[in-house]
């Protein structure tokens, strides 16, 4: 029988200052004005007509990402947040977190996105270095970014996150452990320490920069786990750390499995529809263009569909394998409706290559299985 998940709400917002070499997120450069009003009355319209479908539903966390969020005013922040409020219910405490890019922010824009509701940041660090952060087509220095860091800080936000990544071009293991000790420097509760990957359609992937080779790549993440490791993180996901209690509320009920509703151009959605023994996909329609135009008609949505029973199986076990806390077959039947034995055989093998191990019938994912999490997943594709 199909249960509940937790609620969540991801919120897309399409632009930045300009588009960086390595990046594949669904962003444009912005040339000329940010469309700041029509877009907020765009996400509330967006959010309106998906209310139908999880009605009497609280929400546990909100996320603003992007693109760079961080473009929009506090006091768009602010009205986005009240209208959100105003038609759905937030648990006390709800996490609700903006990704901001250090080019993007002054001083005093922090304490006021605090005033809005925003209880966490992700800061877009990246790096320290400016050699690298140019590399990487970033539009800011070393310096700025730590002052970025600085000014969350000082605004009083003690839940925020940096983004870093490793294995860039030319980088030496020292460089990678330089920038990880700048970034513990400041304490952080949570660190998302992601490895340079070359994805297609973007400029990196017409003009490939030289990374380091794999040997020097495994090097810099032993080394820079154990420093991570050191400073109090723990890696509770492939790519995420945190302290204790300090885990992304918002991103665990993904890899959980968890609902999301996904607003804004091109986001993402999953609903469960217990009633109608089901779980449906939407997707937005991807281009910020298109998308403000569906103000006029309220057609934001580009594609909802159900998952198949054997796609099912395949996206909870590629959320879930990614977390490090160890997971039941109960939850597979709760969160997919399916019987607990579907997914035995899959479940044998793994167990057999030594990429799952299982204690008092709890699977979890072994340091074999993370290091080969893509052939690990591809155990349960239909
Ligand atoms: C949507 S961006 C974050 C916010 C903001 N746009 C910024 O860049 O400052 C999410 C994060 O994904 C990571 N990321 C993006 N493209 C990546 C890639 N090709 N390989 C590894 N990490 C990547 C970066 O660390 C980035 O900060
Ligand atoms: S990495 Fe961030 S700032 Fe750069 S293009 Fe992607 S979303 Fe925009």
């Amino acid at each position: 029988m199909l249960q509940l998940p937790p609620l969540s709400l991801y919120i897309h917002f399409p632009w930045c200052v300009a588009k960086c070499p390595y990046c594949d997120f669904n962003s444009h450069a912005l040339n000329g004005e940010l469309p700041e009003e029509r877009y907020i009355d765009a996400l509330l319209a967006d959010l309106e007509l998906d209310l139908p479908r999880v009605w009497g539903r609280t929400v546990h966390s909100i996320f603003m990402g992007g693109g760079t969020p961080s473009l929009f005013s506090a006091a768009a922040m602010d009205r986005l947040l009240s209208g959100v409020r105003a038609r759905l219910p937030l648990a006390p405490g709800a996490e609700i977190t903006l990704e901001a890019n250090p080019g993007t922010v002054e001083h005093d824009r922090f304490e006021a996105y605090r005033e809005a509701g925003i209880n966490r940041v992700s800061l877009g660090i990246q790096s320290f270095n400016d050699r690298h952060l140019k590399t990487l087509g970033r539009i800011h220095s070393g310096g700025e970014a730590g002052r970025a860091v600085a000014a969350v800080k000082a605004a009083g936000f003690d839940n925020y996150n940096l983004d870093l990544m490793w294995a860039l071009p030319g980088q030496t293991p020292a460089e990678a452990l330089a920038d990880l000790d700048r970034a513990l420097d400041f304490g952080p509760p949570h660190l998302s320490h992601y490895q340079l990957t070359i994805e297609p359609n973007t400029v990196f992937a017409a003009r490939p920069p030289v990374l380091p080779d794999e040997d020097t790549a495994g090097d810099m993440q032993e080394a820079c786990a154990e420093r991570l490791t050191a400073a109090g993180l723990q890696a509770y996901e492939v790519s995420a750390w945190a302290r204790p209690g300090a885990m992304s509320r918002h991103n665990l009920n993904y890899w959980r499995f968890g609902d999301y509703l996904g607003l804004g151009a091109g986001a993402h959605g999953k609903i469960t529809l217990p009633a109608e023994q089901r779980i449906l996909r939407t997707r937005r329609k991807s281009h910020p263009r298109p998308y403000l135009k569906a103000l006029d008609d309220l057609s934001f949505i580009a594609e909802e569909k159900t998952v198949e029973e054997a796609d099912l199986v395949f996206e909870f076990f590629l959320n879930r394998l990614r977390l490090s806390e160890a997971f039941g077959l109960e939850e597979f039947a709760a969160l997919t409706g399916l019987s607990p034995t579907r997914p035995a055989a899959a479940l044998d093998r793994a167990l057999a290559l030594d990429l799952l191990s299982v204690r008092d019938e709890r699977f979890e994912t072994t340091a074999h299985g993370r290091r080969y999490l893509n052939d690990l997943q591809a155990l349960f594709l239909p």
